[in-house]
């Protein structure tokens, strides 16, 4: 009877596998301090790399899912998605996955997936930047199959509308809600229990390319997008000019306090100084513009928020169990 009852058990939770915090707390201990060692040490050699690991991860759930498929290598017969314009060049900190990947697998060989050091990853990048620090649910397999065509196909853009944007969240199984609190979109103010301040696009950097077209290229006569406040433009003008669309110039994410995971987002946009018209976009209507006043004013429940809501992007279609595998070398599929 009671083997019986074990066996069924154990069968109802392989067939319904579910990440766990902790999940490696008998197989692999140290993983998590392992990768978070790894992640201090890049970031205080090169600050920007806590924005990389926050968009890696988000950029890695929305295609396939949060399976790791960002991290392999193009081959000669498969551009990868690491190789996708969305991806390169602007994406980096793929040495630092690789890096932790490689003390983790001297600590506990095979056990530790490249997805599960992604979500890592980017909770110690929030964390160092002075966001809230949460608990990641791992248990992540990895995939096998990583395709440009897909990120182009999942990914949003710098000049998609609200619903556009909000379809792509949506097909994730994310709201609205969840998208303005990721990413700081609060777009024409439809979200009305959102908190305070703003998400992910107040760290990081832009490259010039993501808004030449905004500078210089707009569909009016004047050519800059008259929502761009005139001074922000200048500013904007002179560390992007005409032409930088190929360079390596970048521009701050947040004109303010790019360093800092903040609630500056909101009072930019305040001063018409939200760096994407996508961004710029939820100023359009005086009840919006009511709502961004508001929504100036930090409030600390946002920090809570945003873990919530990157905890359920980091659920995003995983594979759990027996599905895909634990790459040992998180830059190919194994066996290959
Ligand atoms: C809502 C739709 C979104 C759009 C259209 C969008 C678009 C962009 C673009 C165009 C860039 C600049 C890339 C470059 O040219 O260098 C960027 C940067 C960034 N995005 Fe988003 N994003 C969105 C949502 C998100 C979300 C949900 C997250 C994370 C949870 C995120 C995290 C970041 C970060 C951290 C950066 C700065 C990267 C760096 O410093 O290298 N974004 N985003
Ligand atoms: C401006 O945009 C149009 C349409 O997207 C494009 O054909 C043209 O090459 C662009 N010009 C510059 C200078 O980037
Ligand atoms: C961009 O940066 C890379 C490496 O950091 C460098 O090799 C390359 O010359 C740069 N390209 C331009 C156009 O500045
Ligand atoms: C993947 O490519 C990067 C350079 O793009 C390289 O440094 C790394 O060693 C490669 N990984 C594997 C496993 O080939």
């Amino acid at each position: 009877m009671l083997p019986a009852l074990v066996m069924v058990l154990c069968l109802a939770a392989q067939l319904e596998a579910q990440l766990q915090v902790g999940f490696y707390r008998k197989t692999c201990p140290l993983a998590e301090t392992i990768v978070k060692e790894v992640v201090t040490d890049a970031v205080k050699k090169e600050s920007e790399l806590a924005a990389d690991f926050l968009r890696m991860h988000f950029h890695d759930c929305f295609v396939r899912g949060c399976d790791g498929s960002i991290l392999i290598n193009s081959t000669k017969n498969d551009v990868a998605e690491k190789d996708s314009p969305d991806n390169n060049p602007s994406l980096e900190g793929f040495d630092v996955i690789d890096a932790a990947k490689a003390k983790l697998e001297e600590a506990c060989r095979g056990v530790v997936s490249c997805a599960d050091i992604i979500a890592f990853a980017a909770r110690d990048g929030v964390e160092l930047r002075g966001g809230l620090s949460y608990e990641v649910p791992s248990g992540r397999r990895d995939g096998r199959i990583s395709r440009s065509s897909e990120a182009n196909e999942n990914l949003p853009r710098p000049a998609s509308n609200l619903e556009q944007l909000t379809q792509i969240f949506a097909r994730k199984g994310l709201t609205q809600e969840d998208m303005i609190i990721l990413s700081g979109k609060n777009i024409k103010g439809i979200c009305k229990r959102c908190p305070a301040s703003a998400g992910a696009h107040t760290i990081g950097v832009s490259r010039c390319s993501s808004i030449t077209k905004r500078l210089y290229n707009f569909s009016t006569a004047a050519a800059t997008d008259p929502t761009l406040d005139s001074g922000y433009a200048k500013t904007l003008k002179r560390r992007c000019p005409s032409g930088s669309a190929g360079s390596n110039l970048t521009v701050p994410m947040d004109p303010v306090s790019p360093e800092m995971f903040d609630s500056s987002y909101y009072r930019n946009l305040l001063r018409h100084r939200g760096l994407f018209a996508s961004d710029q976009a939820l100023m359009g209507s005086a009840k919006a513009a009511r709502l961004v006043r508001r929504h100036a004013k930090y409030s600390p429940l946002f920090r809570q928020r945003f873990a919530e809501a990157m905890v359920k992007m980091g659920h995003i279609g995983v594979l759990t169990g027996e599905e895909g595998e634990v790459r040992f070398n998180c830059g190919v599929i194994n066996g290959c």
